[in-house]
């Protein structure tokens, strides 16, 4: 039976809502869960500096999927074996992190002091998917309660005071979202001195640290006291098969069936590259087409040219969000950048190539943004999610389709008065039919 309700909820979620199906990242969650489970091995061996500089790094631009995953590490810790202690998630934001630091360092105490009963019947009680959405819905709020101990720790080394390591019932993993945002608080120098003594084990605590967010994190984690030791995971676009599961198991999970519709899933799936955002922007326009007078979630019934208008409408509006107001003044700039990373995609090859082009020409789209030097701009490019470095140091924009957003509204227009010849139709991005930047309508082909 379709379930009509679920399709819309579904399209009332926002953005960053856990996904009802979830999919890859297989070897991510892995490798966290492992790391999570070590930390217990090691704690075991009783030799703190086993358990000293582990932090791992989730970083990838907006949308990549950074939030979702750290929400499905916690469900999958859940399942873990016994022998890793069966590591417990503690999910928080760098704003939470900054502000109510205390109150964290509180709820990771509660957490590590739950018994193996105790925490199972905590999970229970908050067994909806929302339990798994932020350390502040009800799983963060039930930790908060019944603290045999007065008052809250203010450091690491008081939280081993009152909990002392050996009482620790389970290793907990400390995952701090948007970590980017940490090198804006005022409170940066004592958050540094707690976050380093996380990730040296000073106390040998079995705490695993994980941060995340967006390109320029592994930088923000130095500059927040995070050195040396640090796994980086970077995290992008979902594989073809990948994408090709997840909606297919979207449709089914909301009762629909998608056999015989390949030919219409698969194009509305390859239209996303496989970001996760614009997956969701097109679940989201699926729904609305189910959703359509008479359909009755018939997918032989939806109206598929509407479906694909609203997907892209979406997909449009996010590249218009990340596209910030300095990108557009440098528009020309921008889009020479991403072509050069065909020539040289290396981190001081950027940074070269954007010295080279810098305010090379007379229109002002080729300058750099004012009050922007070169380092603030290649950071601001990854911070928009238009580069992003991956593991191995090389340059890259992250979305494809993104990419040829930018690469479009950066090439210049001959002036009008030189009348140049008409250029040669070029074949056009399947992915990206033109949007006039004044209607809301496509204009496939051009302005
Ligand atoms: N593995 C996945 N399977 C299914 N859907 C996913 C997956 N990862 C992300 N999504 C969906 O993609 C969208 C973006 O994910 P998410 O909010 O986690 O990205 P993010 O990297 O945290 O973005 P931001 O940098 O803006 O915080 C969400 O709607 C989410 O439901
Ligand atoms: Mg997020």
């Amino acid at each position: 039976m379709v379930d009509f309700k679920g399709i819309r909820d579904f399209v009332g979620d926002s953005e960053g809502a856990y996904p009802p199906v979830f999919a890859g990242r297989r070897a991510e969650l892995e490798a966290l869960s492992y790391a999570a489970g070590d930390t217990w091995r090691r704690f075991r061996k009783m030799d703190s500096s086993h358990l000293s500089k582990r932090t791992r790094i989730v970083h990838g631009a907006p949308g990549a999927g950074k939030s979702t995953l750290l929400r499905e590490l916690a469900r999958h810790l859940h399942a873990a074996e016994a022998e890793t202690g069966q590591p417990r998630l503690l999910y928080t934001t760098s704003a939470d992190f900054s502000q109510n630091t205390c109150k964290i360092l509180a709820r990771l105490e509660n957490l590590a002091r739950l018994d193996a009963d105790s925490w199972r019947e905590r999970l229970k009680s908050v067994a909806s998917r929302v339990s798994w959405s932020a350390n502040l819905g009800p799983l963060g709020a039930s930790l908060d309660s019944g603290n045999p101990l007065p008052g809250r720790p203010r450091n690491i080394g008081e939280l081993e005071d009152r909990l002392p390591a050996e009482r620790w019932q389970a290793p907990v993993v400390l995952a701090i979202d948007e970590f980017q945002n940490i090198a804006g608080s005022p409170r940066l120098p004592e958050l540094r001195e707690t976050l380093q003594s996380l990730h040296e084990a000073g106390f040998g605590l079995p705490v695993l640290l994980v941060v995340a967010g967006l390109g320029n994190t592994p930088a923000i984690a130095g500059e927040a006291g995070l050195t040396r030791g640090l796994t980086k995971i970077g995290i992008g676009c979902l594989e073809a098969e990948e994408a090709r599961g997840l909606v297919r198991g979207w449709c089914r999970h909301f009762g629909i069936e998608p056999k015989g519709h390949d030919a219409r899933l698969d194009k509305l799936t390859g239209s996303t590259d496989g970001w996760p955002r614009h997956l969701h922007f097109a679940l989201q326009a699926l729904a609305d087409g189910l959703l359509g007078p008479g359909v009755k979630g018939r997918l032989s019934e939806v109206d598929w040219s509407c479906v694909m208008d609203r997907n892209l409408q979406l997909r449009l509006d996010y590249y218009r969000d990340q596209q910030s107001p300095e990108m557009r003044d440098s528009a020309y700039l921008v889009g020479a950048v991403l072509r050069g990373l065909e020539l040289d995609n290396s981190r001081g090859g950027v940074k070269n190539s954007i010295r080279r082009m810098a305010g090379s020409q007379l229109d002002t789209r080729w300058d750099l943004p004012a009050g922007m030097d070169v380092d603030e701009f290649a950071g601001h490019l990854i911070h928009r999610g238009a580069l992003q470095e991956d593991d191995n140091g090389e340059v890259m924009c992250p979305i494809p389709s993104f990419r040829s957003f930018l690469v479009e509204r950066g090439e210049p227009v001959p002036e009008l008065e030189h009348k140049p010849p008409a250029p040669e139709p070029k074949p056009v991005d399947q992915n990206l039919l033109r949007y006039d930047d004044t209607s809301d309508s496509p204009s496939p082909g051009g302005w």
